[in-house]
């Protein structure tokens, strides 16, 4: 069996990279890999950290791309692949414009699709924008649904699509225990990544952010920065800023943040880096669908910078806040979680829903015939967190 993964950014890469595993070590499977490119260095960052080899690199990525440039690049360069393999089936991911017009580009030449983290919906095609019109066009051309959580597969129930649904878990869970276990397993990696992170030195407690949403382009990121801006005014915090390579992103940034001395804003990081700053963080402040579910994996409090979540169980389980782009809002949440230990803790010992590290397996053994058992995320959520939460920062 012939199955083509399509991906492009940092994201879907890092939620696609266990299941690649997976199918290349998957007897009877050949697995082709094709990047689109659709981001440059922060997909690079991933692929050489999970040694993945793309057959092919379409390279689609131009400065400040537009969405229709981007997808018309992504059709005309994706046609002649699929053309050429001819897969027995096409595997995209998530949300992203790669994921919408890989699904379409093969949907157009007869090609069977599957769908990893298939039904997240936040019934608002505005938010996000333009992913919930992308995960919804996936949706109806696949044929094969993996669902991250019970929650996700019964959006799909509710919409009568055609596809076959399995309740996976989510496959950053996988990634996020391979990532862990080797940072765990060796002191030396870790004084290493430390290394790179001076601020730790400062004994301050630090408040991680990332932002890159499209749809808080303009007021939404002015607002954040403004948030951050008064955050920083507080002497007992570092808040260190990863910022996205996104220009409409590092624009307003660079022009709040630049200049004040507990701000850090620093280069997009490998996962291992970026893990273990998490790991590192006090606080979480994003508007990242990944970090939304990683954090609570790895015991810590999530404000997410969103009106409205396709990931609604972090929330329901209490490790997850929306506090939207209000600059009242977010000063408000962030300083109760480092003023008051109680709130704090409370929003750091709930469960974590999204997975078990077992998603990929699942899905090679649904593509391939295997026998398999689908996520169970209470019993699961249950048995996760301990195994993910650090010793090694305190
Ligand atoms: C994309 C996805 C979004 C996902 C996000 C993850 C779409 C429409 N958007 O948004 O769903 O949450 O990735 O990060 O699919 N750039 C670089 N180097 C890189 C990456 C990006 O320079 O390695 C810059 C380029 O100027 C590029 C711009 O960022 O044109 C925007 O990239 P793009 O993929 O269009 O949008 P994202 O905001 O990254
Ligand atoms: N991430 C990373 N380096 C960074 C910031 C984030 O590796 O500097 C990881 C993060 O752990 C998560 C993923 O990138 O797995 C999220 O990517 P992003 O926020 O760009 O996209 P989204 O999840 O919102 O689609």
């Amino acid at each position: 069996m012939k199955i083509l993964s399509i991906f492009g950014t940092r994201p879907e890469a890092i939620k696609m990279a266990p299941v690649v595993r997976a199918l290349g070590a998957c007897h009877g499977v050949t697995s082709i890999v094709c990047v689109t490119g659709q981001h440059r260095s922060m997909l690079e960052q991933v692929m050489d950290l999970f040694n993945l080899c793309p057959d092919y690199d379409l390279d689609v990525m131009v400065p400040d791309q537009t969405l229709n440039g981007l997808c018309s690049r992504l059709f005309s360069k994706l046609g002649p692949v699929l053309e050429k393999e001819r897969p027995d089936r096409v595997l995209v991911h998530g949300d992203t414009s790669t994921a919408a017009i890989g699904a379409m580009a093969a949907f157009h030449q007869r090609i069977p699709v599957a769908h990893v983290e298939a039904g997240l919906r936040t019934g608002n095609l505005q938010q996000p924008w333009p992913e919930e019109m992308n995960r919804r066009v996936v949706d109806v051309i696949s044929d094969y649904l993996f669902a991250p959580t019970a929650g996700s597969a019964d959006n799909l129930r509710n919409e009568n699509l055609g596809g076959r649904i399995i309740v996976t878990g989510n496959t950053v869970i996988d990634a996020l225990h391979m990532t862990v276990a080797r940072i765990g397993a060796d002191a030396e990696m870790r004084s290493g990544l430390d290394a790179a992170f001076p601020f730790l030195n400062s004994g301050r407690k630090i408040l991680l952010v990332t932002g890159h949403r499209r749809e808080n382009f303009g007021d939404g990121f002015a607002n954040i920065c403004q948030a951050l801006a008064q955050l920083a005014q507080r002497t007992d915090i570092d808040i260190v800023y990863p910022v996205h390579l996104n220009p409409r992103v590092r624009g307003p940034v660079q022009e709040v943040l630049a200049n004040l001395n507990n701000v850090h804003l620093i280069e997009p990081l490998d996962y291992l880096h970026f893990v273990r700053l998490m790991q590192h963080a006090h606080v979480i402040l994003t508007d990242s669908g990944g970090v939304q579910e990683e954090a609570p994996a790895l015991g810590k409090p999530v404000l997410v910078m969103r009106d409205v979540t396709e990931r609604p169980e972090a929330v329901a389980s209490g490790t997850v806040h929306l506090v939207g782009t209000d600059r009242a809002r977010i000063v408000a949440a962030v300083s109760e979680l480092f003023n008051q230990p109680e709130s704090h803790h409370s929003f750091s010992h709930k469960l974590n829903p999204y997975g078990d590290g077992h998603s990929a397996q699942r899905i090679v053994s649904a593509l391939t015939g295997t026998p398999y058992t689908e996520f169970q995320s209470r019993r699961n959520a249950r048995l996760n967190p301990p195994d993910l939460r650090d010793q090694t920062t305190t």
